[in-house]
């Protein structure tokens, strides 16, 4: 059932219903995009048939097939655009959407701006960030080389955590942009990223040191750099985590 209702997902299913957009379309695009309504269709109406004979769940492979076009980082920008879907923006100065290369092959997510970041636009730019960076250069790897973003977009006022309402307003768009980017390997950063990509209810402590799933890409959760800067002893331990991410990733 969950991967029928995300084949028709208008989001994903775009093929055959460009919604009147003009795409100064050849003979040859006008076909293809023909065989892809028309393989829609047929892969919906046999997964209907399936669905109907008990079949429950499908092999994670299925799910790229029904990504023939998803949607681009910008146009999930766009989609978002200024964002009123809950009560964030009314203290915001910017929304932070997010940063780095759409073929990043591993996405980093945070919990959500602070102070700096509200300010600048940009996550992971304060004193969270400071340690990130080096986080980032230790893994042999440049700033622009990955993605860096969070689960909610815009500051909450003083810090405070995420509310359950602003996380779910928000935390389709992540979902998007990690479906967007389909990286190798994606690090959570704290208890409120690990557990929203991996829907558990389990403190960070539990869920680090493994590997765990979302839509089929490995998720490795660790501490969050903030946590790490009030309790360094544990850097020994979120190093770990960021060994067994980088065994991961090709
Ligand atoms: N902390 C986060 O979780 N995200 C940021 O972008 C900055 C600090
Ligand atoms: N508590 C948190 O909120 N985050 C961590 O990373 C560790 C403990």
């Amino acid at each position: 059932h969950v991967t029928l209702g995300y084949m028709q997902d208008e989001e994903t299913m775009r093929f055959g219903n460009h919604g009147g957009k003009s795409h100064g379309d050849g003979e040859v695009e006008r076909s293809v995009r023909r065989d892809l309504a028309e393989l829609a269709a047929s892969l919906r109406q046999h997964l209907s048939y399936q669905a109907l004979m008990g079949l429950e769940w499908l092999p994670s492979e299925l799910v790229t097939i029904t990504q023939v076009l998803p949607e681009t980082l910008d146009e999930i920008r766009g989609k978002l655009g200024e964002c009123t879907r809950c009560r964030l923006h009314s203290n915001r100065s910017h929304i932070v959407f997010g940063e780095g290369t759409s073929s990043a092959r591993i996405v980093i997510v945070g919990e959500g701006p602070g102070r700096d970041e509200d300010r600048l636009g940009r996550p992971f730019v304060g004193a969270a960030g400071k340690l990130l960076d080096r986080i980032i250069a230790a893994m042999g790897l440049r700033r622009q080389e990955v993605y860096i973003c969070n689960v909610i977009k815009c500051r909450p006022p003083k810090n405070r955590d995420p509310l359950p309402e602003e996380i779910e307003a928000c935390g389709p768009f992540l979902r998007r942009q990690l479906r967007a980017i389909r990286p190798q390997a994606i690090l959570a950063l704290g208890g409120f990223a690990a557990q929203f990509l991996i829907s558990s209810q389990q403190p960070i402590s539990k869920l680090r040191g493994r590997v765990h799933q979302f839509e089929g890409i490995p998720v490795v959760p660790t501490y969050h750099p903030a946590y790490l800067l009030r309790n360094p002893l544990q850097k020994r331990q979120a190093w770990k985590d960021v060994q067994l991410l980088l065994s991961l990733v090709e």
